[in-house]
């Protein structure tokens, strides 16, 4: 079993295949119905996520069953490491390109770090938990600025080279569109210096 932040994670089978069951936790702080209904909520909203980004073409796990009572996902077991752990220039690259493709169809992921793919010979986007419908070029900018921190937290001596990857896959679908996306950005991390000084 492994413990998210969010949920619990549980290594299982769907008939005879490999499948992953994660069901998302109570939450003691919040008050007992909004928690249910958001767990519901939360739990419906990440399948079809899932399942939409496969319709985009991006690798995602197959979701076999969704259970939003019990605030489960049985889904397709997928082998491998996790990009945190073995992070390179290629897979930036990649993530990059998932993170584009996803924006073009106006999907944030919301939550954009290395340990949400797991690599292997392929690359696959596990965790949509926090993904959601926007047109905003703000929202798009705050997930690559998330990207960025993370790699500036786990991976400082490579930093700016994965980040720079990174750009280049996201250019390698929609290279238009980045361009202003980074001007959103350099908005908000101007805004955000101004505010803590
Ligand atoms: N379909 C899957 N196949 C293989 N491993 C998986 C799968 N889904 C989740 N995992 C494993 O469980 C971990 C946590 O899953 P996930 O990110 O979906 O949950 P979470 O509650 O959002 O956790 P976190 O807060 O760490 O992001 C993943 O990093 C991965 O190691
Ligand atoms: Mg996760």
């Amino acid at each position: 079993m492994f413990k998210g932040a969010e949920s619990n994670i549980y290594l299982t089978k769907w008939y005879d295949k490999k499948a992953i069951s994660k069901i998302r936790i109570p939450k003691i702080y919040r008050q007992r119905m909004l928690d249910e209904d958001l767990r519901k909520k939360r739990t419906i909203s990440e399948s079809k996520m899932i399942a939409l980004a496969k319709e985009f073409g991006l690798r995602t796990p197959y979701i076999y069953f969704v259970d939003p009572i019990r605030a489960e996902i049985v889904m397709e077991f997928i082998p491998g490491s996790r990009a945190s752990k073995v992070l390179s220039s290629s897979i930036c690259f990649d993530i990059g390109k998932f993170a584009s493709t996803l924006h073009s169809f106006n999907i944030i992921h919301g939550d954009l770090t290395p340990s949400n793919f797991i690599v292997n010979r392929k690359i696959t986007m596990i965790d949509m938990g926090l993904s959601f419908y926007s047109t905003r070029r703000e929202d798009k900018a705050t997930d690559i600025r998330l990207f960025k921190e993370i790699l500036k937290s786990t991976h400082y001596h490579a930093y700016s080279e994965f980040f720079y990857d990174f750009l280049d896959g996201y250019k390698s679908v929609n290279s238009k569109e980045l361009e202003k996306i980074l001007q959103r950005m350099d908005e908000i991390e101007t805004r955000k210096r101004y505010a803590v000084a």
